[in-house]
């Protein structure tokens, strides 16, 4: 028996989101295939790396692991929703270039989701703080370091965005996953 569609309405980076879903939708096939957000990434899918971490009314939860019906009415905020406006980055992004913080990319968005979240509610937190936030996510390239120093510099007093907005634009789109421009031009 084909299961009954379900509509559901979720706020998503600001912007409500109806959307008809079957019951089995989980929230990352919804960003992902329902709205074209696809910054979330998908690795174990059953909660084991964290790359598929979203914000579910501001805590860091895994989208492989819940159906888009249970985030009916809820906000989600995914990597792209992050930078306070489109073409720009957060300081935690920005910090995260600049201490070389990522690699392949494949963790990248939840780990910014995880690092986002704490110092939304930590502003200051020390090393220790740090690696128990991003305990949850997996990253097989950086050995972690470069992650930690990426908050710590984030949250140093004083610290600016430095990239210039054309750069600011491409380096969102790599850590988002998209590397290719209307242009023509690469990441
Ligand atoms: S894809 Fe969700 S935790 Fe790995
Ligand atoms: S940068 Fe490759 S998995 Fe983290």
């Amino acid at each position: 028996m084909t299961p009954t569609p379900v509509t559901v309405q979720i706020k998503v980076n600001g912007i409500v989101q109806p959307r008809t879903v079957e019951p089995r939708t989980t929230l990352v096939d919804f960003l992902r295939d329902h709205l074209g957000l696809t910054g979330t990434h998908v690795g174990c899918e059953h909660g084991i790396c964290g790359a598929c971490s979203v914000l579910l009314d501001g805590d860091p939860v895994r989208a492989c692991c819940m159906f888009a019906v249970q985030a009916d009415g809820r906000a989600v905020t995914t990597v792209e929703g992050l930078a306070p406006q489109r073409g720009c980055l957060s300081k935690i992004q920005d910090a995260f270039c600049e201490t070389h913080a990522l690699q392949c990319g494949y963790c990248t968005p939840g780990m910014l989701v995880a690092c986002h979240a704490l110092v939304e509610k930590n502003p200051a937190p020390d090393e220790a703080q740090i690696r128990d936030a991003i305990g949850g996510n997996l990253c097989r390239c950086t050995g972690y370091q470069q992650i930690v120093d990426a908050v710590k510099l984030a949250t140093r007093p004083g610290y600016e965005v430095k990239a210039t907005p054309a750069a600011q634009a491409r380096q969102q789109a790599k850590q988002v996953g998209h590397t290719h421009f209307r242009d023509g031009t690469h990441a």
